[in-house]
């Protein structure tokens, strides 16, 4: 059996993010911002990976134990021949489990925007699952997407959406985004999917504020990588990293706050910062028990799985 060559991929050309019109506009607004998704350049990629090592980041930890724990119920729930698909591909542990225990899998389709990371991921799994058939598509995961129909029909497809990436939605955002996932997953089809918990302020707030200082290298990464694409020069050390708890919208909220007065010029603007003034970089939506049920109105509820200290959850729900 031959290896690479023998997987389709599917290109649906996602059109290239402007970085400098979305940087400007975000930092145009009252609260500056910039858009979280744009942390995982290369570095960025591998400082979420340690961060997820982290004795303080419990989210990834917890939910990979609530995945061994419950795969049995968690499988039997999904039932034989899924067609899987993972939008924003990881394909590394939890997928690996989730596969491992399904029943007959018919084919697994990894989403992601980098053609370059779709390629490697849909070859990994390729090598390691060599009868299952792997569709990978180059699309940006919000737009609307074709799925491939696989070789053997599926009873069903199921989304795969872990490690609580919902809540970098703003509510109506996840709202309509979980539509969207309605329609990947098609009638009959389902999503299982993570969320992390609300819970005591300090817990979060050390998730995001480590005492390795791993987080506060991968907020300012973001002001690195700019420089690198954009040509900008934001003092890395003119900037501190925080982690905020909004008890008002229940998330965390990353920022980076201007150490003075400084203006750093963007192409053609000049952007001005006053000392104490942040730049808002990433909001994390933390969720009580329902989950994100409340926000699937395309779905129904199936079932919910906690850890014993409820500090994750993963739920399956079913397109209605
Ligand atoms: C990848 C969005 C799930 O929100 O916990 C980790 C990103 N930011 N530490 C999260 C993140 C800071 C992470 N998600």
């Amino acid at each position: 059996m031959s290896s690479a060559d023998s997987i389709e991929l599917v290109d649906m050309h996602p059109p290239h993010a402007d970085l400098a019109e979305e940087t400007l506009r975000g930092l145009s607004g009252e609260q500056k911002t910039l858009p979280c998704k744009l942390f995982y350049d290369k570095r960025g990629s591998e400082l979420f990976e340690a961060i997820c090592e982290l004795p303080e980041y419990y989210l990834t930890r917890t939910e990979i134990s609530i995945l061994r724990r419950f795969m049995d119920e968690i499988t039997r729930a999904l039932g034989p021949r899924v067609q899987l698909i993972e939008p924003g591909s990881g394909a590394g542990t939890k997928t690996r489990l989730l596969l491992d225990a399904l029943e007959d899998p018919v084919s697994y389709v990894p989403l992601d925007i980098s053609k370059e990371h779709l390629r490697a991921v849909a070859e990994s799994i390729h090598r390691d699952y060599p009868d299952l058939q792997v569709q990978p598509v180059c699309a940006d995961f919000v737009q609307p997407i074709h799925v491939p129909d696989p070789a053997r029909p599926p009873d069903r497809r199921v989304v795969f959406f872990p490690g609580s990436t919902i809540g970098n939605f703003h509510p109506e955002e996840a709202r309509a985004f979980l539509d969207h996932l309605a329609d990947l997953a098609g009638p009959g089809g389902g999503l299982l999917i993570g969320f992390d918990r609300r819970k005591s302020p300090e817990i979060l707030v050390a998730a995001y504020d480590d005492s390795a200082g791993l987080t506060a290298e991968f907020n300012l990464n973001l002001l690195r990588r700019l420089n690198l694409d954009l040509g900008t020069v934001f003092p890395l050390e003119g900037f501190a990293h925080e982690a905020r708890w909004n008890e008002q919208h229940g998330r965390i909220e990353m920022h980076l706050v201007s150490k003075a007065d400084q203006t750093v010029r963007l192409g053609e603007t000049d952007v001005q910062f006053h000392a104490g003034e942040s730049i808002r970089t990433e909001c994390c939506h933390k969720y009580g028990p329902e989950g994100v049920a409340d926000l699937a109105d395309r779905f129904e509820l199936i079932h919910t799985w906690t850890d014993d200290e409820d500090r994750f959850g993963i739920q399956y729900l079913t397109v209605r």
